[in-house]
């Protein structure tokens, strides 16, 4: 009889804890070990780091929390002024020294030039502690309209060029005992989002190679990748559709594919918890937005065959709202 009453009491100690926890999920924008993850005032004090796609959204927000620290930062993108007038606000609002920001421009969709850009960029502090893989861009076109063009410059942004500058930069952070941090995005974990396609293959194959190539360098490297839901940037309107033109550029009738401004995330709040999670070396990182990307998340990694019944009804439905939406944008009416 004791017995039995211990097992019960057990088994209501665990049905509490287990209900702590999922409260404690729910409420909380990421997983529990990036929600506790600690970081410091100065965790990067005196490092040198590289941060791609620097010029908006969360990859600026990374620049100016690395510089807020005490960080020397490299910061990359296209477009040069955005660049220049982010150092200018950095040294304005930080007081830090002209020389800890430095601008290098850099074009990831343009494959050979980025050995010579990664040369410049180690030899711009003679070392290099930390590189952040962030720049990126999306398209919204069904798979089978996809130009090859299209999907090449997609891949080759988001996949291939971060390949070919942590290739170049990898002895450096070897040398260094630095760290790689990845801006992935949930569409790298969680499969089958219409008009994605190419999108999902590029942050797929970033998380594949990343793995490995962690595995390879385990005592060398740290390797952080970050999977984001919708943030609040420009991303979207930043897309590039069929011909290769921004989505922006299209945009007639002001119609939003996602509506992101309005997304409860941030791109500070992405900045803060990716820079957390790589000092304290978590491998991956779940952010989201609302409760409904929160179920995603865990059932796609711990219920598949749940994932795949809710996935069935929403991707459908996604699939033709966002099929109107972009008929709509494009034709303006
Ligand atoms: N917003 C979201 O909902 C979300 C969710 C999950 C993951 N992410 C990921 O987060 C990262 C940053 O996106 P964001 O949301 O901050 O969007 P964003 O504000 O549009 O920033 C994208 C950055 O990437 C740069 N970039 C784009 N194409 C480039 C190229 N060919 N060469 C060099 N830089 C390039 C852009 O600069 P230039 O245009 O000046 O080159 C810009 O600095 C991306 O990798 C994205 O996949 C975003």
């Amino acid at each position: 009889m004791k017995v039995m009453e211990a097992l019960g009491y057990a088994v209501a100690a665990y049905g509490v804890y287990f209900a702590v926890k999922c409260v404690r999920i729910l409420r909380a924008d990421c997983d529990l070990p990036t929600m506790r993850a600690k970081l410091p005032k100065d965790a990067y004090k005196g490092k040198v780091c590289w941060v791609t796609g620097a010029s908006s959204g969360i990859g600026k927000a990374i620049a100016y929390q690395l510089v807020e620290q005490g960080a020397t930062v490299i910061i990359s993108a296209r477009n040069v002024q955005k660049l220049n007038e982010a150092k200018a606000d950095m040294v304005a609002k930080f007081g830090c020294p002209e020389g800890s920001v430095h601008v290098l421009p850099a074009d990831l969709g343009a494959l050979d030039s980025l050995p010579a850009v990664a040369e410049k960029a180690l030899a711009a502090y003679g070392r290099l502690d930390v590189l952040v893989n962030n720049a990126g861009v999306t398209a919204f076109i069904l798979g089978k309209d996809m130009s090859m063009e299209v999907l090449q410059n997609l891949m080759t942004t988001n996949f291939l060029g971060q390949v070919c500058i942590t290739q170049k930069c990898l002895p450096a952070l070897v040398k260094s005992k630095g760290t790689i941090l990845n801006m992935v995005s949930r569409t790298g974990v969680i499969s089958g989002l219409p008009y994605r396609t190419a999108y999902c293959a590029s942050k797929h194959a970033m998380v594949g190679y990343f793995g490995a190539l962690r595995s390879e360098h385990m005592e060398e490297i740290k390797v952080t990748n970050i999977y984001p839901g919708l943030v609040a940037t420009n991303f979207c309107e930043a897309s590039v559709t069929s011909d290769g033109d921004s989505f922006a550029s299209k945009n007639k009738s002001g119609a939003k594919l996602f509506d992101l401004d309005k997304s409860t995330l941030t791109p500070e709040r992405v900045a803060d918890r990716s820079l957390a999670a790589a000092y304290n070396n978590i491998w991956d990182v779940w952010i989201w937005s609302n409760v409904l990307e929160c179920l995603c998340f865990y059932f796609n990694q711990y219920s598949p065959e749940i994932s795949k019944s809710t996935l069935i009804d929403g991707a459908t439905k996604l699939r033709d709202n966002m099929g109107k939406e972009i008929e709509k944008s494009t034709k303006g009416h």
